[in-house]
């Protein structure tokens, strides 16, 4: 009997998918005159300022846009620029960061912040340069390239995903590469800025997941998201002791952490925490920073 044969399954590259130029003017419309009558009123909209938008995106990479906005703004006004970013003491970053989340987001910022002061102080307008730095993937460069300064780079958060495959009709299984080549013919010509905040509002409020039955592409494991709690509280545990009372040692003993987290293999958390530069480890207590 003849052997079957036995096809990869191939992400579809939509770069090669039919999209035509009219639908494309179409679409640009209909989010364009949306927006018009429905866009949010964010605070990082207001600004062109690269570090404000490098605040904002980094913020915005794991967080929910509501939970964001009073921690940008309580950032921004304690550290306005690269420089004082630079300057600041770790611990008093992460006391203002505890609460958002992801707290290694914030110790990857100050890193950058002293790269750049270093060296000029002034955040790259090239996508490898900005991929260089730390925290920044292709997402949050493009981010830059476009909020800050109206460059054509293709912005894809995961509600503008939504929108696109849903008005263009594309395929969930679509190639990452084949939805920028997509969203990158959508972008009108010096028009980058407005039209990345026109899509991201469509996405967000009208292009749901509900509405449209489309799955992101990939959700945070339990597992992944007990161990972050776990790190989270970490992290207040130490904020709270930084060891300035008298007879008061700083830090926490690693079997005291053992003994708060009695479902959880505290010691490869914590040696991983120590690696992404949140803690230090001495003489079997952590440390902040
Ligand atoms: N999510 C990520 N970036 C965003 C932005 N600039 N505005 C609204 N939501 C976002």
């Amino acid at each position: 009997m003849a052997r079957k044969k036995r096809y990869r399954k191939e992400p579809i590259d939509a770069g090669r998918m039919a999209v035509s130029q009219k639908r494309i003017f179409q679409f640009r419309k209909e989010v364009l005159v949306w927006y018009a009558a429905n866009q949010r009123n964010l605070p990082w909209r207001k600004t062109n300022d690269p570090y404000s938008i490098l605040i904002s995106e980094v913020m915005l990479q794991q967080t929910q846009v509501d939970r964001v906005i009073p921690y940008y703004l309580k950032f921004i006004k304690k550290y306005p620029s690269l420089d004082a970013l630079a300057g600041a003491q770790k611990k008093a970053i992460l006391r203002l960061w505890s609460g958002l989340g992801f707290n290694s987001r914030a110790v990857r910022l100050k890193q950058l912040a002293a790269i750049i002061s270093k060296s000029g102080g002034k955040l790259p307008m090239e996508e490898k340069k900005l991929r260089e730095l730390p925290g920044i993937g292709n997402y949050t460069a493009n981010a830059i390239l476009a909020f800050a300064y109206n460059k054509k780079a293709p912005v894809i958060d995961t509600n503008i995903r939504r929108a696109l495959i849903h008005r263009l009709r594309l395929p969930e299984s679509i190639s990452q590469q084949g939805l920028s080549r997509i969203a990158m013919r959508c972008i009108p010509e010096n028009r980058s800025r407005i039209w990345h905040n026109a899509l991201m509002d469509y996405g967000a409020l009208e292009m749901t997941a509900k509405k449209t039955g489309i799955k992101p592409v990939s959700k945070q494991g339990k597992f992944k998201s007990s161990e972050r709690q776990v790190r989270g509280q970490i992290v207040k545990i130490l904020l709270k002791n930084p060891g300035k009372k008298p007879g008061k040692k700083p830090g926490i003993s690693i079997n005291a952490l053992k003994k708060k987290f009695p479902g959880h293999v505290v010691l490869p958390i914590v040696r991983k925490m120590s690696g992404d530069g949140l803690v230090s480890i001495k003489g079997g207590r952590i440390f902040l920073g």
